[in-house]
């Protein structure tokens, strides 16, 4: 068999990239060359935790970096430094940035960016990642940024991607051509096709939720979780349940096997919690390219006109069947 590694596979498919030829590529290689350093540092967590690590200071009396902020400033270094991105914002930082250094100017893209997702789960040897969307900037180039160059629809996103630190690491990313899967060989740093032109299986067997917050969901919400409980072999219920609390990872095991995950608008978070631009939309885009949906119970998420940048909504992705059932459901709480 012919291994195929990702820059080979980004060089050979950049034709398809609807823009200039060889941007995407350096953008896709900072990126990948970020995702390969929050690794190692994902990797070394725990030894770091007994030599004194993370909120510890270090041997130079340097405050040491809680992983979430390294990640983002790992990632915001490695964008900056190619020349395709101008800009970017991130879950961890209140404002958009401009990347003000000579090479960055003249960038023609802006990048979305949850640094390191499911962070509550570091402690405890659990999967996270990195979530990404990349767009156009809209706004003249050589001028300052500006607010609508990061609130734009998912819809005009042109590319998205998401990578887990898992059991394995792997970097899965879509153009809008299909979604293909990369996996790392951790001994040569190497990210080889694993998984090409994924498809979320249309039909699913497991729901993803916080089931803790049953008491403050809407009683729409409280019926579907009463129908993924219900006994019906012909349509494969009861469900599965499987949440893991780290989207990336609850993400990821339902485009390979099928599945909702869902975060409910709630009475005390009537907005979900998931961030419109650094969560829902890369995932949205992601989840449509692999054959599924994307909702917020009941408008199309890349449809969603953002008002902020830390805007949240609630979140239903996955299985197109199951996605459907949901806003089926949701309708009777209008
Ligand atoms: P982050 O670590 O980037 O803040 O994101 C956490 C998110 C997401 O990964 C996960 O699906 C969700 O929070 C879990 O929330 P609950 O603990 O409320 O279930
Ligand atoms: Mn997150
Ligand atoms: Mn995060």
């Amino acid at each position: 068999m012919k291994l195929v590694t990702l820059e080979d596979y980004i060089i050979k498919k950049q034709a398809d990239f609807p823009y200039a030829t060889g941007e995407l590529t350096g953008l896709l290689s900072a990126i990948v060359l970020a995702a390969k350093v929050v690794n190692r540092e994902v990797n070394k967590a725990g030894i770091a935790d007994i030599t004194g690590a993370y909120g510890a200071e270090n041997i130079q009396g340097e405050q040491q970096q809680k992983l979430d902020v390294f990640a983002d400033e790992v990632f915001m270094d490695a964008l900056e430094s190619q020349g395709q991105v101008c800009g970017m914002a991130s879950e961890e930082q209140e404002d958009f940035i401009q990347f003000d250094s000579h090479v960055a100017q003249n960038g023609n893209y802006v990048v979305m960016i949850d640094p390191l997702d499911g962070s509550s789960n570091i402690d405890v040897n659990v999967s996270i990642g990195t979530i990404f969307a990349i767009y156009r900037r809209v706004s003249p180039i050589g001028q300052p940024l500006e607010m609508r160059d990061f609130l734009q629809k998912g819809d005009k996103q042109v590319a998205a991607g998401y990578v887990i630190y898992g059991s394995s690491t792997m970097l899965v990313y879509t153009t809008g051509k299909g979604v293909n899967g990369f996996t790392l060989d951790p001994s040569l740093g190497t990210f080889y096709l694993s998984h090409p032109l994924m498809q979320i299986p249309k039909k699913g067997k497991i729901y993803s939720i916080n089931e803790g917050n049953y008491p403050h969901f809407s009683s729409g919400m409280k019926k579907y979780i009463a129908h993924c409980k219900e006994l019906n072999p012909d349509s494969n219920r009861p469900y599965s349940a499987r949440y893991i609390g780290s989207l990336v990872a609850d993400f990821h095991r339902n485009m390979l096997k099928g599945g909702l995950f869902m975060y409910p608008a709630t009475t005390t978070a009537p907005n979900g919690k998931l961030r419109l631009l650094y969560e829902c939309n890369p995932f949205a885009m992601i989840a449509e390219q692999a054959g599924g949906l994307a909702s917020d119970g009941k408008n199309r998420v890349m449809e969603i006109e953002p008002t902020g940048l830390h805007q949240r909504i609630a979140y239903f992705t996955g299985s197109e069947d199951m996605v459907k059932d949901v806003e089926r459901f949701l309708k009777e709480d209008e």
